[in-house]
Parts: structure tokens; C-alpha cells; sequence
């Protein structure tokens, strides 16, 4: 017989499958010349904690400097949202910490905020929205387990008047190079309207040595951070990587602005992947790549609000001007 079969709603999600993605990726990074992996598989349950690890130690610096900007001016930032009802919408939430600042902001000023944070992983949603029941019983809170993008749309297809603010903090956006950053804030332009708005965490370009410290803290959670790349391989996808055998090595390129991250082979080994049926051969201080994490000039956040459809509000600096939190308007 022939003709054709549309895969869609749960039928399609049945078929994905995260585990094989995974593998995918492993497979495709360590076959390269240049072998990398990609750092969306960083945030399993073990690394969220060390992430979290990471926001609580000296060294880095971008949380507290974020914390700080949102104590102080998250009163200005909801009064200037603060005219019609709001959805604030919350990418990649993790604990909320942040966020609640910014949301006792937003009641204390009496505005109707809803809170909707937005992740793939479901443990995380639920954890969150139960935590905010217990915390800010006074924010209706609707977690949305889902990508970003179908998320917006989704919201948008309930047809509710609510002002959308989307959250991006955190310098989340750093991960993405500067081309990537330009297509995902133009693609959540598309699924928001005319005079919503979008704040969004930029970690400024600044002193090498600090950039260094942050990346390479002398607790050694980044170092952890990193390695538990490989033990997850290890878990999910029967690798043999004997995470002890590889450094952490966190650097700065000047020219794109990046932090880059790498895991170098301290020996000459070969590991196998069960899932992969193969084994990879490391040469003794071979790198693999793990992570951008690009700094902003002012000026290149301007020019990325221009270029996309956003008119800047308001740019909030922390007091040593290390990252900036950038207010925009939505413009249609
Ligand atoms: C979660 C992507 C914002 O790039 O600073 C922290 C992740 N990596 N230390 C960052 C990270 C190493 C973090 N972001």
C-alpha cells in the first residue's frame, strides 16, 4: 500500500529518545580531529549539583554579581514592567534563586505576575514548583516541561493579554557563539509580541585573571564539573574513561571572547563505548573541547538588541561592572 504517515504529538515523543542523542553526539564530537563534547549533556542530576557547587564558590564571580544587580535594581525593573499583567517566563531556571529576587520585586509593587519556568528536564520543574508553592505561596506558578520555543508558542496559542518577560540570566546566553546567540534571541522575537520584554544576563569582557579564577576556581568544582562529562559517558553509555586521567583547562580567547574549557589526556589511552561498539584512542596531552563561554563588550549587546528586534530599556550593572543585566522591549 502506499501513501504517507505523519509522525506528530505523542507518537513522535515516544520515538525520540535522549539516550541515542546522547550517543549520537558522543560519537560524532570524539570522531573529529579536533574531539569535543558538547556542554548541554554538562547538566545530568550529579552536574547540577556541581553547578550549583560552582554559583556558591569565590572564585566565580557572575552569580553574585547577578544577585547583586537584581537586589538592587529589581524595583526598577518591575516598575518598568510593571503596567500590565506578566508572565514571567524563566529559561533554564535551574533553583530560581535569582528569579524569586526579581518576583518579590514584582509583588511588592502589587503587579498580577505569573511565573512560568521553562526546562527539558522534568525532575527540575517539579522541583521548582513545588519549592515556589512552599516559598512565594502567592505567585501562581504554571512550569512548562518543554523546549524553549514551543514553550512561548504555547503560551502565545492561550490567547491570554498578559505582558511577556522572558528571563534569560545567568549568562546562559554565553554559551552560544555570536551568530547562534543572534538566531535564538531573534527566534524567541517571533514568538513574542509587540511590547513584551526580555532581560537577559551578559557576562562582560574584564580583567584575564578573574575570568581565569572563575573558570579554573581553586575548589576544583569546574575541574569536577567538567570530568563528570566523562563519567556520565561512563554511566549512561558503558564508557571506560578513567575521569582521573584527563585535566580540566580552562582558558581565554581574546579574539572571540571567549572562555574556553578543555579536558586534556594526561596519557596515552584508548577508551572504549560500550553503546558506541568502538573504542577512541587519546594521545598523551590531546584536548577535548567542552565549553564556550563568551564575554560581551557593551557594545556587542547593543549591537545583538539592534540586529534582532529589541529596543534596550535599561542595562543594570553590578558595582565592579563585571556583568550586565540588559532590559529589552520587544519592537514589531
Ligand atoms: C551556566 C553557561 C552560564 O558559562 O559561566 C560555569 C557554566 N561553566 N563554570 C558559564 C559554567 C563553567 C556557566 N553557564
Amino acid at each position: 500500500m502506499t501513501g504517507y504517515h505523519v509522525l506528530e504529538g505523542e507518537e513522535l515523543s515516544r520515538l525520540r529518545d535522549p539516550t541515542r542523542d546522547f550517543a549520537l553526539d558522543v560519537l560524532s564530537g570524539l570522531s573529529e580531529d579536533h574531539k569535543k563534547l558538547d556542554s548541554r549533556y554538562f547538566y545530568d542530576d550529579e552536574g547540577s549539583r556541581l553547578f550549583q557547587a560552582i554559583m556558591g564558590c569565590d572564585d566565580y564571580y557572575p552569580t553574585d554579581c547577578e544577585r547583586e544587580i537584581l537586589e538592587n535594581h529589581g524595583r526598577s525593573i518591575a516598575a518598568t514592567c510593571a503596567g500590565a499583567p506578566l508572565n514571567a517566563i524563566d529559561l533554564g531556571a535551574g533553583d530560581g534563586a535569582k528569579t524569586k529576587i526579581l518576583l518579590r520585586a514584582l509583588v511588592a509593587m502589587g503587579v498580577d505576575c505569573r511565573y512560568v519556568p521553562i526546562d527539558i528536564s522534568e525532575g527540575a520543574i517539579a522541583g521548582l514548583v513545588e519549592k515556589m508553592g512552599e516559598e512565594m505561596p502567592e505567585v501562581e506558578v504554571q512550569g512548562l516541561v518543554c523546549e524553549y520555543t514551543d514553550g512561548l508558542n504555547w503560551l502565545s496559542s492561550l490567547g491570554d493579554k498578559r505582558t511577556n518577560l522572558l528571563l534569560f540570566l545567568g549568562s546562559n546566553i554565553g554559551n552560544f557563539n555570536k551568530p547562534r546567540a543572534r538566531a535564538f534571541l531573534r527566534r524567541q522575537w517571533t514568538s513574542l509580541q509587540d511590547g513584551d520584554y526580555a532581560l537577559i544576563g551578559f557576562d562582560l569582557k574584564k580583567d584575564i585573571e578573574v575570568l581565569l579564577r572563575a573558570y579554573n576556581d581553586s575548589d576544583g568544582y569546574t575541574a569536577a564539573f567538567n570530568k563528570n562529562l566523562l563519567t556520565r559517558i561512563n554511566r549512561e553509555l558503558g564508557g571506560n574513561f578513567v575521569p582521573e586521567k584527563f585535566r580540566h583547562y580552562g582558558t581565554y580567547d581574546v579574539f572571540s571572547g571567549a572562555m574556553v574549557s578543555y579536558l586534556v589526556s594526561l596519557e596515552k589511552q584508548d577508551v572504549e563505548i560500550e553503546a558506541l561498539g568502538r573504542s577512541f584512542s587519546f594521545q598523551a596531552w590531546e584536548p577535548v573541547h567542552t565549553e564556550y563561554s563568551y564575554k560581551y563588550l557593551e557594545s556587542d549587546i547593543e549591537s545583538l538588541a539592534a540586529h534582532t528586534g529589541y529596543v534596550i530599556e535599561a542595562k543594570y550593572r553590578d558595582s565592579k561592572h563585571f556583568f550586565v543585566d540588559s532590559l529589552w522591549r520587544v519592537s514589531k
